[in-house]
């Protein structure tokens, strides 16, 4: 035996093949399984695909590049459970294209920021964080009062379904319609209610149109609020695999 390793070990050509076959072998035996499987997310009852109005909330974030003082990941570290919540499930960002897990935090982590704060606290601080939080360093947003231009929300939606995200034709349809509906108050939700369960509703900022703050405030809100935790079970989940 060790005759026969040395006669690897003292040629470079052998010893090369040898790995060569033991990334093979390895990398197969575990590469191989992860095909017999649609998914390694496992899915958690609650979560769903954006509404229209948070997807619009969504894509401003991305735009104004909140990502880059937010993260919102929370990891499974006492202090941040403690701080932030349940720490983050997989599931809960798996409709998002990109996600926004990251790990710079300038500002805390956003992953449950929803239901926090009142929408009226949001508009505030978006407008001027200082006028909530005196010794805050984040900027402003006061441009976010514009109108919100959501012509294209349905695209969006069909866009996102590419990729894999449940929106049913039904919810493409109307887009639109479910958009308005959730920044107006008063309005019929029995639609937007049944396809999207826990959608924050009502006008955000008092203005009459939809602007880009009344989006933002919805996506804040539905952040981390979708998976019911009061009865989440870790080790039943884990069981029931
Ligand atoms: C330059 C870094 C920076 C950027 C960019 C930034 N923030 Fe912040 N954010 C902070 C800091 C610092 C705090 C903590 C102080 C405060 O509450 O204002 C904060 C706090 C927050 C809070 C309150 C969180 C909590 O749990 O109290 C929310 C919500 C928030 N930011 C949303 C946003 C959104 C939405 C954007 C993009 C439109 C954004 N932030 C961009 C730095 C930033």
């Amino acid at each position: 035996m060790m005759n026969f390793h040395k006669k690897i070990e003292t040629n470079v050509v052998l010893l090369l093949l040898g790995i060569l076959a033991t990334i093979i072998v390895g990398g197969l035996v575990e590469i191989v399984p992860l095909f017999t499987i649609s998914s390694t997310i496992e899915k958690v009852e609650g979560v769903r695909p954006h509404s229209p109005l948070e997807l619009a909330g969504r894509n401003i974030y991305l735009r104004e590049g909140c990502y880059n003082c937010h993260s919102q990941m929370i990891r499974p570290f006492r202090d941040e459970v403690e701080r932030y919540g349940h720490y983050s499930l997989a599931a809960e960002s798996m409709y998002d294209h990109p996600f926004q897990w990251g790990s710079k935090r300038t500002g805390p982590d956003l992953a449950r920021v929803g239901g926090k704060y009142s929408n009226d606290w949001h508009v505030r601080h978006m407008n001027n964080p200082r006028d909530v939080v005196p010794e805050s360093i984040m900027p402003g947003y006061k441009h976010l009062n514009r109108p919100l231009k959501f012509a294209d929300a349905g695209a969006h939606l069909k866009t996102l379904s590419l990729v894999g995200v449940p929106y049913t034709a039904d919810m493409i349809t109307n887009a639109l319609a479910d958009l308005k509906a959730q920044a107006t108050p008063d309005a019929d939700v029995t639609g937007i209610s049944a396809r999207y369960p826990k959608a924050r509703l009502g006008d955000a900022d008092g203005k009459p149109e939809v602007t880009e703050m009344d989006a933002l405030v919805a996506y804040l809100q539905v952040l981390g609020t979708m998976v019911d935790f009061t009865s989440f079970d870790p080790v039943r989940a884990q069981a029931l695999r």
